[in-house]
Protein backbone atom coordinates (compact mmCIF):
# COMPACT_ATOMS: atom_id res chain seq x y z
CA UNK A 1 0.00 0.00 0.00
CA UNK A 2 2.34 2.14 -1.17
CA UNK A 3 4.94 4.25 -3.32
CA UNK A 4 8.79 3.06 -3.81
CA UNK A 5 11.10 5.22 -5.36
CA UNK A 6 14.56 4.70 -6.46
CA UNK A 7 17.39 6.75 -7.76
CA UNK A 8 20.11 5.39 -10.75
CA UNK A 9 23.04 7.17 -12.06
CA UNK A 10 21.60 5.88 -15.70
CA UNK A 11 20.19 7.79 -18.42
CA UNK A 12 16.40 7.61 -18.67
CA UNK A 13 15.56 5.38 -21.61
CA UNK A 14 18.21 2.71 -19.69
CA UNK A 15 15.97 2.65 -16.69
CA UNK A 16 12.82 -0.07 -16.47
CA UNK A 17 8.98 1.13 -16.51
CA UNK A 18 5.89 1.69 -18.65
CA UNK A 19 6.08 5.17 -18.86
CA UNK A 20 9.06 7.88 -19.51
CA UNK A 21 8.56 11.10 -17.44
CA UNK A 22 10.22 14.26 -18.70
CA UNK A 23 10.09 17.74 -16.86
CA UNK A 24 10.24 20.80 -18.84
CA UNK A 25 10.40 24.21 -18.38
CA UNK A 26 7.94 26.83 -20.04
CA UNK A 27 8.90 27.73 -23.91
CA UNK A 28 11.93 25.04 -23.51
CA UNK A 29 13.99 24.11 -26.57
CA UNK A 30 13.63 20.76 -28.53
CA UNK A 31 17.01 19.54 -26.92
CA UNK A 32 19.09 16.60 -26.99
CA UNK A 33 17.17 15.22 -24.52
CA UNK A 34 14.03 15.25 -25.94
CA UNK A 35 15.16 14.29 -29.36
CA UNK A 36 16.71 11.32 -27.69
CA UNK A 37 13.16 10.69 -26.34
CA UNK A 38 11.28 10.92 -29.02
CA UNK A 39 13.85 9.07 -31.04
CA UNK A 40 13.52 6.46 -28.93
CA UNK A 41 10.05 5.85 -28.33
CA UNK A 42 7.64 8.69 -30.05
CA UNK A 43 9.08 10.10 -33.63
CA UNK A 44 5.92 12.44 -33.51
CA UNK A 45 6.75 14.30 -30.17
CA UNK A 46 8.30 17.49 -32.13
CA UNK A 47 4.53 17.75 -34.10
CA UNK A 48 2.36 16.39 -30.81
CA UNK A 49 4.02 19.44 -28.86
CA UNK A 50 3.45 21.98 -31.92
CA UNK A 51 -0.27 20.64 -32.61
CA UNK A 52 -1.26 20.35 -28.43
CA UNK A 53 0.46 23.72 -27.93
CA UNK A 54 2.28 22.35 -25.09
CA UNK A 55 4.77 24.99 -23.63
CA UNK A 56 5.63 23.75 -20.43
CA UNK A 57 3.33 26.11 -18.60
CA UNK A 58 3.37 25.08 -14.89
CA UNK A 59 0.42 22.60 -14.19
CA UNK A 60 0.65 21.51 -17.88
CA UNK A 61 1.30 17.85 -19.10
CA UNK A 62 1.57 16.32 -22.04
CA UNK A 63 0.89 12.44 -22.79
CA UNK A 64 1.68 10.77 -25.70
CA UNK A 65 1.18 6.86 -26.37
CA UNK A 66 4.46 4.97 -27.39
CA UNK A 67 4.07 1.80 -29.63
CA UNK A 68 7.91 1.27 -28.09
CA UNK A 69 8.04 -2.80 -26.34
CA UNK A 70 6.98 -2.59 -23.01
CA UNK A 71 6.77 1.43 -23.05
CA UNK A 72 3.36 2.62 -23.08
CA UNK A 73 3.50 6.54 -22.62
CA UNK A 74 5.99 9.59 -22.98
CA UNK A 75 4.92 12.31 -20.25
CA UNK A 76 5.86 15.70 -20.74
CA UNK A 77 5.58 18.05 -16.96
CA UNK A 78 5.90 21.69 -17.48
CA UNK A 79 7.21 23.27 -14.98
CA UNK A 80 6.30 26.76 -15.50
CA UNK A 81 9.25 30.01 -15.52
CA UNK A 82 11.74 30.51 -13.06
CA UNK A 83 11.40 33.53 -11.11
CA UNK A 84 12.91 37.16 -10.38
CA UNK A 85 15.95 35.20 -8.90
CA UNK A 86 16.09 32.64 -11.56
CA UNK A 87 15.21 29.93 -9.37
CA UNK A 88 11.89 27.38 -10.61
CA UNK A 89 9.33 27.00 -8.53
CA UNK A 90 9.24 24.23 -5.93
CA UNK A 91 5.56 24.05 -5.04
CA UNK A 92 4.57 24.28 -9.05
CA UNK A 93 6.63 21.01 -8.93
CA UNK A 94 4.91 19.42 -6.33
CA UNK A 95 2.03 20.37 -7.56
CA UNK A 96 3.07 18.91 -11.45
CA UNK A 97 4.07 15.64 -9.48
CA UNK A 98 0.61 15.49 -8.35
CA UNK A 99 -0.84 15.59 -12.06
CA UNK A 100 1.37 13.25 -13.16
CA UNK A 101 0.36 10.87 -10.39
CA UNK A 102 -3.33 11.25 -11.55
CA UNK A 103 -2.27 10.18 -14.94
CA UNK A 104 -0.34 7.26 -13.75
CA UNK A 105 -3.43 5.68 -12.14
CA UNK A 106 -5.56 6.65 -14.44
CA UNK A 107 -3.20 4.72 -16.94
CA UNK A 108 -3.02 2.30 -14.33
CA UNK A 109 0.68 2.12 -15.02
CA UNK A 110 2.78 0.29 -12.28
CA UNK A 111 6.75 0.93 -13.41
CA UNK A 112 7.69 4.47 -13.90
CA UNK A 113 11.03 5.79 -15.15
CA UNK A 114 11.22 9.67 -14.77
CA UNK A 115 14.18 11.76 -15.29
CA UNK A 116 14.19 14.97 -13.05
CA UNK A 117 15.33 18.35 -13.10
CA UNK A 118 18.13 19.36 -11.01
CA UNK A 119 17.66 20.53 -7.44
CA UNK A 120 19.79 23.45 -8.79
CA UNK A 121 17.08 24.79 -11.09
CA UNK A 122 15.17 25.57 -8.03
CA UNK A 123 18.07 26.60 -5.40
CA UNK A 124 17.45 23.90 -2.86
CA UNK A 125 19.62 20.90 -2.42
CA UNK A 126 19.60 17.40 -3.71
CA UNK A 127 18.75 15.79 -1.06
CA UNK A 128 15.82 18.61 -0.24
CA UNK A 129 14.52 18.12 -3.92
CA UNK A 130 14.61 14.30 -3.64
CA UNK A 131 12.65 14.69 -0.50
CA UNK A 132 9.76 17.17 -2.08
CA UNK A 133 9.34 14.98 -4.89
CA UNK A 134 9.11 11.17 -2.94
CA UNK A 135 6.89 12.67 -0.49
CA UNK A 136 4.54 15.04 -2.75
CA UNK A 137 4.52 11.69 -4.88
CA UNK A 138 3.50 9.34 -1.73
CA UNK A 139 0.55 11.82 -1.40
CA UNK A 140 -0.57 12.27 -4.82
CA UNK A 141 -1.42 8.01 -4.63
CA UNK A 142 -3.06 8.02 -1.94
CA UNK A 143 -6.75 7.06 -1.78
CA UNK A 144 -9.34 6.81 1.04
CA UNK A 145 -10.56 3.34 -0.09
CA UNK A 146 -11.59 1.64 3.57
CA UNK A 147 -14.96 1.74 2.81
CA UNK A 148 -14.98 1.20 -1.10
CA UNK A 149 -16.37 -2.89 -2.07
CA UNK A 150 -16.35 -1.83 -5.53
CA UNK A 151 -13.02 -2.95 -7.09
CA UNK A 152 -13.28 -0.97 -9.71
CA UNK A 153 -13.42 2.51 -8.30
CA UNK A 154 -9.97 1.02 -5.78
CA UNK A 155 -7.08 3.19 -7.42
CA UNK A 156 -3.58 1.43 -7.29
CA UNK A 157 -1.25 2.76 -4.80
CA UNK A 158 1.80 0.69 -5.01
CA UNK A 159 3.97 2.26 -7.87
CA UNK A 160 7.29 1.89 -8.47
CA UNK A 161 9.34 4.99 -9.25
CA UNK A 162 12.59 4.87 -10.76
CA UNK A 163 14.58 7.80 -11.30
CA UNK A 164 17.40 8.66 -13.99
CA UNK A 165 19.36 11.55 -11.69
CA UNK A 166 23.62 12.69 -12.47
CA UNK A 167 25.99 10.50 -10.42
CA UNK A 168 27.41 13.09 -8.25
CA UNK A 169 23.89 13.26 -6.44
CA UNK A 170 22.68 9.71 -6.15
CA UNK A 171 23.51 9.68 -2.81
CA UNK A 172 21.90 12.34 -1.27
CA UNK A 173 19.01 12.59 -3.32
CA UNK A 174 18.71 9.10 -2.56
CA UNK A 175 18.53 10.09 1.31
CA UNK A 176 16.11 12.50 0.24
CA UNK A 177 14.01 10.32 -1.37
CA UNK A 178 13.68 7.91 1.50
CA UNK A 179 12.97 10.61 4.35
CA UNK A 180 10.40 12.22 1.81
CA UNK A 181 8.18 8.56 1.71
CA UNK A 182 8.37 8.65 5.03
CA UNK A 183 7.33 12.00 5.63
CA UNK A 184 4.51 11.49 2.53
CA UNK A 185 3.34 8.27 4.12
CA UNK A 186 2.86 10.28 8.07
CA UNK A 187 0.64 12.78 5.95
CA UNK A 188 -0.93 9.69 5.02
CA UNK A 189 -1.58 8.70 7.86
CA UNK A 190 -2.83 11.60 9.11
CA UNK A 191 -5.27 11.94 6.41
CA UNK A 192 -6.48 8.26 7.14
CA UNK A 193 -7.19 9.17 10.42
CA UNK A 194 -9.35 12.22 9.61
CA UNK A 195 -11.08 10.54 6.66
CA UNK A 196 -12.02 7.70 8.95
CA UNK A 197 -16.24 8.76 9.85
CA UNK A 198 -16.69 9.46 13.66
CA UNK A 199 -18.19 6.03 14.35
CA UNK A 200 -14.82 4.59 13.44
CA UNK A 201 -12.56 6.63 15.23
CA UNK A 202 -13.64 8.07 18.72
CA UNK A 203 -11.56 9.70 20.98
CA UNK A 204 -10.59 6.75 22.48
CA UNK A 205 -9.42 5.18 19.16
CA UNK A 206 -7.20 8.60 18.51
CA UNK A 207 -6.00 7.96 21.53
CA UNK A 208 -5.15 4.13 20.93
CA UNK A 209 -3.77 5.01 17.92
CA UNK A 210 -1.15 7.63 18.98
CA UNK A 211 -0.36 5.34 21.55
CA UNK A 212 0.76 2.91 19.03
CA UNK A 213 3.14 5.46 17.34
CA UNK A 214 4.83 6.15 20.52
CA UNK A 215 5.30 2.49 21.07
CA UNK A 216 6.49 1.94 17.74
CA UNK A 217 9.09 4.71 17.87
CA UNK A 218 10.08 4.41 21.47
CA UNK A 219 8.38 7.61 22.64
CA UNK A 220 7.56 8.58 25.73
CA UNK A 221 3.56 8.38 26.24
CA UNK A 222 0.99 9.15 28.27
CA UNK A 223 -2.97 9.17 28.51
CA UNK A 224 -5.36 10.78 30.38
CA UNK A 225 -8.69 9.34 31.09
CA UNK A 226 -11.82 11.22 32.14
CA UNK A 227 -11.37 10.54 35.59
CA UNK A 228 -7.80 11.56 35.07
CA UNK A 229 -8.86 14.67 33.01
CA UNK A 230 -11.25 15.73 36.18
CA UNK A 231 -8.96 15.51 38.78
CA UNK A 232 -6.81 17.16 37.03
CA UNK A 233 -8.90 20.47 36.92
CA UNK A 234 -9.05 20.53 33.02
CA UNK A 235 -12.55 21.85 32.54
CA UNK A 236 -12.33 22.78 29.35
CA UNK A 237 -12.59 19.27 27.75
CA UNK A 238 -14.46 17.93 30.84
CA UNK A 239 -16.96 20.34 29.26
CA UNK A 240 -17.13 19.83 25.89
CA UNK A 241 -16.91 15.81 26.21
CA UNK A 242 -19.89 15.38 28.67
CA UNK A 243 -22.66 15.25 26.59
CA UNK A 244 -21.24 12.24 24.76
CA UNK A 245 -21.16 8.26 25.55
CA UNK A 246 -17.56 8.54 24.34
CA UNK A 247 -15.09 9.51 27.11
CA UNK A 248 -12.40 12.08 26.00
CA UNK A 249 -9.02 11.29 25.82
CA UNK A 250 -5.48 13.81 26.76
CA UNK A 251 -2.49 12.46 25.03
CA UNK A 252 0.65 13.39 25.53
CA UNK A 253 4.02 12.26 23.54
CA UNK A 254 7.39 13.26 23.89
CA UNK A 255 10.85 12.81 21.78
CA UNK A 256 13.16 13.52 24.43
CA UNK A 257 17.34 13.81 23.42
CA UNK A 258 18.71 16.29 26.23
CA UNK A 259 18.03 18.65 29.23
CA UNK A 260 20.12 21.45 27.14
CA UNK A 261 18.96 20.67 23.37
CA UNK A 262 15.45 23.24 23.10
CA UNK A 263 12.38 22.27 23.50
CA UNK A 264 8.91 22.37 21.47
CA UNK A 265 5.81 21.97 22.18
CA UNK A 266 2.94 20.86 19.40
CA UNK A 267 -0.30 20.48 20.76
CA UNK A 268 -3.41 19.59 18.08
CA UNK A 269 -7.00 19.71 18.60
CA UNK A 270 -9.08 16.30 18.29
CA UNK A 271 -12.21 16.82 18.30
CA UNK A 272 -13.57 13.75 16.47
CA UNK A 273 -17.18 15.33 15.71
CA UNK A 274 -18.03 18.58 16.64
CA UNK A 275 -21.72 18.93 15.94
CA UNK A 276 -21.75 22.55 17.91
CA UNK A 277 -23.37 20.30 21.29
CA UNK A 278 -26.34 22.48 21.97
CA UNK A 279 -25.67 25.25 20.07
CA UNK A 280 -26.31 22.52 17.52
CA UNK A 281 -24.59 23.43 13.74
CA UNK A 282 -26.85 23.57 10.73
CA UNK A 283 -26.70 20.44 8.87
CA UNK A 284 -24.70 21.93 5.98
CA UNK A 285 -21.86 22.89 8.51
CA UNK A 286 -22.16 19.61 10.40
CA UNK A 287 -21.65 17.10 7.44
CA UNK A 288 -17.75 17.10 7.22
CA UNK A 289 -17.20 18.02 10.69
CA UNK A 290 -15.20 14.61 11.29
CA UNK A 291 -12.36 16.99 10.11
CA UNK A 292 -12.22 18.61 13.35
CA UNK A 293 -9.01 16.34 14.76
CA UNK A 294 -7.39 17.48 11.76
CA UNK A 295 -5.11 18.99 14.37
CA UNK A 296 -4.32 15.99 16.75
CA UNK A 297 -3.84 13.98 13.45
CA UNK A 298 -1.26 15.80 12.19
CA UNK A 299 0.67 16.54 15.43
CA UNK A 300 0.77 12.93 16.28
CA UNK A 301 1.56 11.88 12.63
CA UNK A 302 4.39 14.64 12.67
CA UNK A 303 5.42 12.69 16.30
CA UNK A 304 5.69 9.41 13.92
CA UNK A 305 8.70 11.06 11.11
CA UNK A 306 10.63 12.81 14.21
CA UNK A 307 10.16 9.19 16.23
CA UNK A 308 11.83 7.99 13.10
CA UNK A 309 14.70 10.75 12.26
CA UNK A 310 15.44 11.64 15.91
CA UNK A 311 16.01 15.33 15.33
CA UNK A 312 18.28 17.10 18.09
CA UNK A 313 15.52 18.77 19.93
CA UNK A 314 12.93 17.70 23.07
CA UNK A 315 9.55 18.33 21.57
CA UNK A 316 6.32 17.59 23.84
CA UNK A 317 3.62 17.07 21.56
CA UNK A 318 -0.15 17.27 23.79
CA UNK A 319 -3.78 16.42 22.00
CA UNK A 320 -7.12 17.02 23.97
CA UNK A 321 -9.78 14.55 22.76
CA UNK A 322 -13.22 14.76 22.30
CA UNK A 323 -16.31 14.37 20.94
CA UNK A 324 -18.73 17.33 21.02
CA UNK A 325 -22.48 16.56 20.86
CA UNK A 326 -25.68 17.52 22.43
CA UNK A 327 -27.72 15.55 25.04
CA UNK A 328 -29.07 16.35 28.80
CA UNK A 329 -25.35 15.72 29.98
CA UNK A 330 -24.33 18.31 27.70
CA UNK A 331 -22.76 22.12 28.87
CA UNK A 332 -24.82 24.43 28.44
CA UNK A 333 -24.81 27.96 26.84
CA UNK A 334 -24.58 30.07 29.90
CA UNK A 335 -22.22 27.52 32.00
CA UNK A 336 -19.09 28.81 33.51
CA UNK A 337 -16.11 26.70 33.15
CA UNK A 338 -12.58 26.73 35.22
CA UNK A 339 -9.26 25.36 33.30
CA UNK A 340 -5.86 23.77 34.21
CA UNK A 341 -4.45 27.11 34.87
CA UNK A 342 -7.45 28.31 37.07
CA UNK A 343 -8.94 31.20 34.59
CA UNK A 344 -12.79 30.90 33.92
CA UNK A 345 -14.53 31.56 30.96
CA UNK A 346 -18.48 31.74 30.42
CA UNK A 347 -19.75 29.54 27.55
CA UNK A 348 -21.83 31.56 25.62
CA UNK A 349 -21.64 29.15 22.64
CA UNK A 350 -20.93 25.44 22.91
CA UNK A 351 -19.70 25.09 19.14
CA UNK A 352 -16.72 27.37 19.93
CA UNK A 353 -15.36 24.37 21.87
CA UNK A 354 -11.78 24.00 20.45
CA UNK A 355 -11.11 26.79 22.57
CA UNK A 356 -11.92 25.30 25.35
CA UNK A 357 -10.40 21.69 24.91
CA UNK A 358 -6.97 23.73 23.76
CA UNK A 359 -7.09 26.32 26.34
CA UNK A 360 -6.91 23.22 28.72
CA UNK A 361 -3.80 21.80 26.88
CA UNK A 362 -1.89 25.19 26.04
CA UNK A 363 -2.19 25.21 29.97
CA UNK A 364 -0.93 22.28 30.72
CA UNK A 365 1.86 22.28 28.17
CA UNK A 366 3.04 25.57 29.37
CA UNK A 367 3.10 24.74 32.91
CA UNK A 368 4.56 21.89 32.35
CA UNK A 369 7.72 22.78 30.10
CA UNK A 370 10.17 25.10 29.63
CA UNK A 371 9.47 25.70 26.34
CA UNK A 372 11.43 27.77 23.34
CA UNK A 373 8.50 27.34 20.97
CA UNK A 374 5.02 26.73 21.03
CA UNK A 375 2.73 25.63 17.96
CA UNK A 376 -0.55 24.68 18.04
CA UNK A 377 -2.93 23.43 15.18
CA UNK A 378 -6.42 23.75 14.90
CA UNK A 379 -9.45 23.34 12.38
CA UNK A 380 -10.91 26.39 14.97
CA UNK A 381 -12.85 28.87 12.83
CA UNK A 382 -15.02 29.47 9.76
CA UNK A 383 -13.80 32.76 9.76
CA UNK A 384 -10.31 31.99 9.18
CA UNK A 385 -11.09 30.06 6.44
CA UNK A 386 -13.72 32.26 4.80
CA UNK A 387 -10.82 34.97 5.04
CA UNK A 388 -8.04 32.53 3.63
CA UNK A 389 -9.74 29.95 1.66
CA UNK A 390 -8.16 26.67 0.75
CA UNK A 391 -4.49 28.11 0.11
CA UNK A 392 -3.10 29.09 3.06
CA UNK A 393 -3.30 28.36 6.89
CA UNK A 394 -3.97 31.12 9.11
CA UNK A 395 -0.68 32.60 11.19
CA UNK A 396 -1.64 34.23 14.22
CA UNK A 397 1.46 35.55 16.71
CA UNK A 398 2.84 38.28 18.47
CA UNK A 399 6.61 36.64 18.48
CA UNK A 400 7.70 37.95 14.95
CA UNK A 401 10.92 35.38 14.94
CA UNK A 402 8.94 32.52 15.88
CA UNK A 403 6.21 33.12 13.48
CA UNK A 404 8.83 33.92 10.50
CA UNK A 405 10.24 30.55 11.17
CA UNK A 406 7.15 28.65 11.40
CA UNK A 407 5.79 30.38 8.56
CA UNK A 408 9.43 29.99 6.25
CA UNK A 409 8.90 25.98 7.37
CA UNK A 410 5.43 26.07 6.07
CA UNK A 411 6.63 27.49 2.85
CA UNK A 412 9.67 25.12 2.49
CA UNK A 413 7.96 22.35 3.34
CA UNK A 414 4.68 23.29 1.14
CA UNK A 415 2.07 24.23 4.33
CA UNK A 416 1.24 27.42 2.86
CA UNK A 417 0.48 29.46 5.98
CA UNK A 418 -0.45 33.86 5.53
CA UNK A 419 -0.09 35.82 8.96
CA UNK A 420 -3.45 37.38 10.29
CA UNK A 421 -3.13 40.36 12.98
CA UNK A 422 -3.37 39.61 16.47
CA UNK A 423 -2.93 42.28 18.63
CA UNK A 424 -3.96 43.82 22.48
CA UNK A 425 -6.48 45.62 20.72
CA UNK A 426 -9.04 42.22 20.65
CA UNK A 427 -8.67 41.28 24.16
CA UNK A 428 -11.33 43.17 25.27
CA UNK A 429 -13.61 41.46 23.04
CA UNK A 430 -12.97 38.14 24.48
CA UNK A 431 -13.44 39.53 28.09
CA UNK A 432 -16.82 38.18 29.87
CA UNK A 433 -18.96 40.32 32.41
CA UNK A 434 -19.16 37.35 34.63
CA UNK A 435 -16.29 35.49 34.12
CA UNK A 436 -12.57 36.13 32.90
CA UNK A 437 -12.99 35.07 29.52
CA UNK A 438 -16.10 34.69 26.88
CA UNK A 439 -15.73 31.60 24.49
CA UNK A 440 -17.29 34.05 21.90
CA UNK A 441 -16.17 37.02 20.23
CA UNK A 442 -18.02 40.28 20.73
CA UNK A 443 -20.16 40.96 17.73
CA UNK A 444 -18.72 44.46 17.20
CA UNK A 445 -15.24 42.61 16.89
CA UNK A 446 -15.80 40.57 14.28
CA UNK A 447 -12.46 38.90 12.92
CA UNK A 448 -13.67 35.63 14.51
CA UNK A 449 -10.00 33.81 13.34
CA UNK A 450 -8.10 36.67 15.59
CA UNK A 451 -10.67 36.91 18.58
CA UNK A 452 -10.39 33.17 19.31
CA UNK A 453 -6.42 33.55 19.12
CA UNK A 454 -6.85 36.29 21.70
CA UNK A 455 -8.83 33.47 23.84
CA UNK A 456 -5.80 31.11 23.60
CA UNK A 457 -3.24 33.94 24.16
CA UNK A 458 -4.31 33.89 27.90
CA UNK A 459 -3.32 30.04 28.19
CA UNK A 460 0.60 29.98 26.53
CA UNK A 461 1.90 33.02 29.38
CA UNK A 462 4.87 34.47 28.01
CA UNK A 463 5.72 31.37 25.81
CA UNK A 464 6.83 31.83 22.47
CA UNK A 465 3.43 30.70 20.35
CA UNK A 466 1.87 30.69 17.04
CA UNK A 467 -1.52 29.60 16.43
CA UNK A 468 -2.16 27.61 12.97
CA UNK A 469 -6.01 27.98 11.85
CA UNK A 470 -6.07 24.87 9.68
CA UNK A 471 -10.08 25.14 9.31
CA UNK A 472 -9.90 25.81 5.17
CA UNK A 473 -6.69 24.24 4.71
CA UNK A 474 -7.24 20.44 6.86
CA UNK A 475 -10.20 18.88 4.03
CA UNK A 476 -11.54 19.44 0.97
CA UNK A 477 -8.71 21.01 -1.03
CA UNK A 478 -9.03 19.33 -4.45
CA UNK A 479 -7.64 22.80 -6.38
CA UNK A 480 -4.33 21.30 -5.13
CA UNK A 481 -3.81 18.26 -7.38
CA UNK A 482 -2.11 16.36 -5.19
CA UNK A 483 -4.92 16.08 -2.85
CA UNK A 484 -8.68 14.19 -3.42
CA UNK A 485 -12.06 16.07 -2.80
CA UNK A 486 -14.03 15.57 -0.20
CA UNK A 487 -11.18 14.08 1.71
CA UNK A 488 -8.53 15.36 4.36
CA UNK A 489 -5.22 16.78 2.98
CA UNK A 490 -2.78 16.32 6.28
CA UNK A 491 -2.10 19.91 6.43
CA UNK A 492 0.73 20.56 8.78
CA UNK A 493 2.71 17.23 9.30
CA UNK A 494 5.14 18.52 6.50
CA UNK A 495 5.47 21.82 8.32
CA UNK A 496 5.96 20.33 12.07
CA UNK A 497 8.64 17.77 10.57
CA UNK A 498 10.25 20.64 8.45
CA UNK A 499 10.13 23.10 12.06
CA UNK A 500 11.59 20.12 13.97
CA UNK A 501 14.37 18.95 11.71
CA UNK A 502 15.72 22.74 10.87
CA UNK A 503 15.09 24.25 14.59
CA UNK A 504 19.09 25.00 15.06
CA UNK A 505 19.92 25.35 11.57
N1 LIG B 1 -14.75 23.23 14.15
C1 LIG B 1 -15.34 24.49 13.98
C2 LIG B 1 -14.63 25.37 12.96
C3 LIG B 1 -14.59 24.87 11.54
C4 LIG B 1 -15.42 25.42 10.58
C5 LIG B 1 -13.67 23.92 11.15
C6 LIG B 1 -15.35 24.99 9.28
C7 LIG B 1 -13.61 23.50 9.84
C8 LIG B 1 -14.45 24.04 8.90
C9 LIG B 1 -15.34 25.24 15.32
O1 LIG B 1 -15.46 24.44 16.44
C10 LIG B 1 -16.52 26.15 15.30
O2 LIG B 1 -17.60 25.66 15.30
N2 LIG B 1 -16.27 27.45 15.33
C11 LIG B 1 -17.30 28.41 15.32
C12 LIG B 1 -16.97 29.46 16.35
C13 LIG B 1 -18.08 30.43 16.63
C14 LIG B 1 -19.24 29.71 17.31
C15 LIG B 1 -17.56 31.54 17.49
C16 LIG B 1 -17.40 29.02 13.93
O3 LIG B 1 -16.36 29.23 13.29
O4 LIG B 1 -18.50 29.24 13.46
MN1 LIG C 1 -17.45 24.01 16.94
ZN1 LIG D 1 -14.78 22.54 16.25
Amino acid sequence: MAIAMKAFEVALHELDGNARVMFVEQDFPMNDALKGLADTYFPHLEALIKDQEFTGKAGSTLVANSSTDGITFVILIGLGKPNSVNHLDVEACRRSIGKLLKIVQCKKLKTVAMQLPSAQAFGITPEFFGQQVSSIAAMATYQFDTYLTDESRILEQDIQFNVSVKEDNLAAMQEGIDKGLSVGRAVNRARQWVNLPPNALTPRDLADEAQEIAKKYNLECEVFDRDKVKSLGMGGLVAVSQGSKEECRFVIIKHTVSDSAPTLGFVGKGITFDSGGLSLKPPMHMETMKEDMSGAAAVIAAMKVIGEFKPNVNIVMVAPMAENLPSGEAGKPGDIIRFYNGKTAEVKNTDAEGRLVLADALSYVTAHYKLDALVDLATLTGACAYALGPFFSGLFSEHEELAKKVGDAGERAGDATWRMPLTNDYKSAVVADVADLCNIGKKSVQAGGTTAAIFLQSFVGETPWVHLDIAGTAFNVPQLPYNRPETATGVGVRLLVELAMTWEK
